[in-house]
C-alpha cells in the first residue's frame, strides 16, 4: 500500500465536538449513573443551623463560603428546623406543685408543638473566631393534655395552650479541622434565653387550676431557657457524629483515588470562610504524592455568590499522572477503533508515552498530549504488519462545564505535530501523513477522551444542587462561582431522625 493511498483513504474532518453536543449525550448517561458519595462538603444547616461545610483536608482546593452562603444556609437551617419541631410531640411532663399552695399531683400529656417562628434572625462570621448565630423573639406554640389529681375540684383533666415567646439566642459556633482533615464544629459560646410563657387552660378549668397554672409558668420557663443551650451543644455533637462518618479519601473510579481533606483549620474573615483542601488524585493502590508541588493561588475577592471553589493545575495535573500511572490510556484502543465512520485499510495501535500536561491561563484550559501511533497494514490473510510508527503530540483546548454538580470537559483538538519515530517502510515525508492523522485524531482519540470525560469530575459537595455555577480559568486555576439550593440526602434525614427520637424525652422539650 502506497503512502498516498493511506493519505486518500481518509477523508479530513476538522470539526470540534461542541460541548452542548457532549453534555446532551452526557445527560443521558450521566442521570442514569448512581451518584458518588465522593468526600462531602455539607451544607451543614442543622438545628439553628450554621451553613458550614464538612469538609472532610495541599491546597489543591480552595472554597469560599461568603456572607451570602452564610445568610442562605442559616434560612433553610431555620426552615427545616421549624419543620422538624412542629407536629412533633413530646414525652409526658409530671411533677408536684411542692410550694403547698394547690397540693396538686399533675401530667402534662400529648404536648405538641403547633407552630414556631423565627421573625428575627441573623448570622455573621467573626474574624478568627467562627460563626455567630442571633435569634430574636422566636415563639413556639404548644397544646398539651392536663391532668391533676387534687382534693379541691372535681374536675381533673382538660387541655391547654402554652405560647413560649420572646426566644433569644446567641451562639458561637467555630469550624476546626480533626486531626484527619474532617471538618468539625465547636459551640464556643451558647446564650438562651425564654422571655414569657404563657399558659391558657380550656374554658371548663376551675379556678384552682387557673393558679395551678399561673404557678407553672417561672419553673416552665426556666427550665427551657436552660435546656435551649444543651440542646444546641447535643446537636452539634450529632452533626460531629455524622461528620466523623464522611471519608476523606474516595475512589472516584477503577483507577483513581480523590483527597478532599481539609489541610489546615478554616480561616474566617469578615465577608468570607475560606477553607484550603488538599485536592489531590492518587492512582488506586498508589499512595505517591507527586513529584510537582502545587502552586499557590488566591481566589478574588468578589463575593456576589454564595460559593467559590477554586480548583488548581495542580489538581488536575494531579489527576491527569494518576489516570494515566493507572494505565486508564491503555483501555482507550478498542474504543478508538469503534468510533470509526468507516472501516480503514490500515489498523492503528495509539499509546500515551507521557502524562498529558495540563496548563491553565486566563481564559484557557490546555491539555497536551504526548503519544505515538503505531501503523499497522492489514494483510490479505488478515494478520497485521508494523509499517511504522509516529510520536505524535496534540493540543487541545478543553471547555469545561459543570452538570448535576461534576466538573465536565469537553476537548477540541488545536494542534499537533508529527515525528517519525520508527519505519519498516523506509523513510518519508511525515507531513504527508498529516491529514490521516487528523481525521484519526478527531474521530478516534479525541472522541475516545470525551467519551470517558463526560463521565465528570465530582465535586466536593453533598447536600446541595448548584445554582447558575459560572466556570472562569484563571492563571493557575479554575474557579466556579455559584449559589447553592439545599438537597437533603439520606445521611440528614437519618440524623433528622436520630435527633427526633432524642427530643422525643423530657431533657429535649424544645429544640
Ligand atoms: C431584630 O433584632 C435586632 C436586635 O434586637 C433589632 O435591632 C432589629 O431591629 C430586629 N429586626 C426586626 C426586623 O425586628
Ligand atoms: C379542649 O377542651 C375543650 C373543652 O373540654 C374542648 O371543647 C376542645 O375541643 C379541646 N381542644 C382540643 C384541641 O382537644
Ligand atoms: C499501558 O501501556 C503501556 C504500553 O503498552 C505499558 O508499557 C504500560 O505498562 C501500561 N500501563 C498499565 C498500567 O497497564
Ligand atoms: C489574568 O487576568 C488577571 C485579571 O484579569 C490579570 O491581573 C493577570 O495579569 C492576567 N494574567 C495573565 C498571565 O495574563
Ligand atoms: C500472511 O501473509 C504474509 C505475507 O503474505 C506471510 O509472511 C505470513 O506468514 C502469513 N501469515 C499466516 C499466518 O499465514
Ligand atoms: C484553542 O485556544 C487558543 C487560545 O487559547 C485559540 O487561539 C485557538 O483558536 C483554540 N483552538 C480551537 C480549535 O478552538
Ligand atoms: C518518540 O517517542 C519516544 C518515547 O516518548 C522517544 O523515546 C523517542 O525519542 C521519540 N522519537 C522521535 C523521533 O521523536
Amino acid at each position: 500500500m502506497s503512502k498516498s493511498s493511506i493519505q486518500n483513504a481518509v477523508g479530513m474532518v476538522w470539526k470540534c465536538s461542541s460541548v452542548n453536543e457532549v453534555l446532551k449525550e452526557a445527560k443521558v448517561t450521566v442521570k442514569k449513573e448512581k451518584q458518588r458519595g465522593i468526600m462531602k462538603l455539607c451544607v451543614f444547616l442543622l438545628l439553628l443551623s450554621l451553613f458550614c461545610e464538612c469538609l472532610d483536608a495541599n491546597l489543591g482546593i480552595k472554597m469560599k463560603l461568603t456572607q451570602k452562603g452564610l445568610h442562605y444556609g442559616m434560612q433553610v437551617g431555620l426552615r427545616l428546623l421549624k419543620e422538624r419541631l412542629q407536629g412533633n410531640t413530646f414525652e409526658d411532663i409530671s411533677g408536684e406543685d411542692t410550694s403547698g399552695i394547690t397540693g396538686l399531683d399533675y401530667t402534662i400529656s400529648k404536648i405538641r408543638i403547633n407552630n414556631v417562628e423565627f421573625p428575627n434572625a441573623s448570622v455573621s462570621a467573626i474574624p478568627g473566631t467562627g460563626i455567630q448565630l442571633l435569634v430574636n423573639e422566636a415563639s413556639v406554640d404548644c397544646s398539651a393534655d392536663w391532668r391533676v389529681r387534687s382534693w379541691v375540684s372535681s374536675r381533673n383533666s382538660g387541655n391547654m395552650t402554652v405560647s413560649i415567646s420572646g426566644v433569644s439566642i446567641t451562639v458561637v459556633v467555630s469550624p476546626l479541622r480533626d486531626e484527619e482533615g474532617r471538618l468539625m464544629l465547636s459551640l464556643e459560646s451558647c446564650h438562651g434565653k425564654v422571655n414569657d410563657v404563657a399558659i391558657e387552660l380550656d374554658e371548663t378549668a376551675g379556678y384552682v387550676h387557673r393558679i395551678f397554672a399561673n404557678f407553672l409558668k417561672r419553673p416552665l420557663r426556666n427550665t427551657l431557657s436552660s435546656s435551649l443551650c444543651p440542646n444546641i451543644g447535643f446537636g452539634i455533637q450529632q452533626i460531629n457524629e455524622q461528620m466523623r462518618q464522611h471519608q476523606v479519601r474516595t475512589q472516584i473510579d477503577a483507577f483513581a483515588v480523590v483527597d478532599y481533606s481539609l489541610v489546615n483549620a478554616p480561616a474566617i474573615f469578615t465577608t468570607s470562610i475560606n477553607l484550603d483542601l488538599k485536592g489531590t488524585v492518587y492512582p488506586v493502590k498508589m499512595d505517591v504524592e507527586p513529584a510537582f508541588k502545587p502552586a499557590p493561588f488566591t481566589l478574588p475577592g468578589t463575593t456576589d455568590f454564595m460559593l467559590y471553589i477554586g480548583v488548581s493545575e495542580y489538581f488536575f495535573q494531579s489527576a491527569s499522572l494518576a489516570y494515566f500511572t493507572s494505565g486508564a490510556f491503555n483501555v482507550s484502543t478498542a474504543e478508538v477503533a469503534d468510533r470509526y465512520a468507516k472501516p480503514l485499510p490500515v489498523m492503528m495501535n495509539p499509546i500515551a508515552t507521557a502524562t498529558p500536561v495540563i496548563s491553565l491561563k486566563n481564559g484557557s484550559f490546555k491539555l497536551e498530549f504526548a503519544g505515538s501511533i503505531e501503523v499497522l497494514a492489514v494483510l490479505p490473510n488478515s494478520t497485521t504488519q508494523s509499517m511504522f510508527t509516529l510520536n505524535v503530540t496534540a493540543g487541545t483546548n478543553a471547555s469545561v462545564t459543570i452538570f448535576e454538580e461534576k466538573l465536565m470537559a469537553a476537548l477540541c483538538l488545536d494542534s499537533f505535530q508529527l515525528s517519525l519515530a520508527h519505519s519498516s517502510v523506509g523513510l518519508f515525508k511525515v507531513s504527508l501523513l498529516e491529514n490521516f492523522i487528523s481525521y484519526v485524531l478527531q474521530n478516534g482519540i479525541i472522541p475516545a477522551a470525551n467519551a470517558k470525560l463526560k463521565e465528570g469530575f465530582s465535586l466536593p459537595l453533598s447536600d446541595m444542587i448548584l445554582v447558575k455555577p459560572v466556570v472562569t480559568v484563571f492563571q493557575g486555576y479554575l474557579q466556579i462561582s455559584t449559589d447553592v439550593a439545599y438537597k437533603p440526602s439520606d445521611n440528614w434525614r437519618d440524623l433528622w431522625r436520630q435527633l427526633e427520637t432524642l427530643s422525643n424525652s423530657e431533657e429535649f422539650f424544645v429544640i
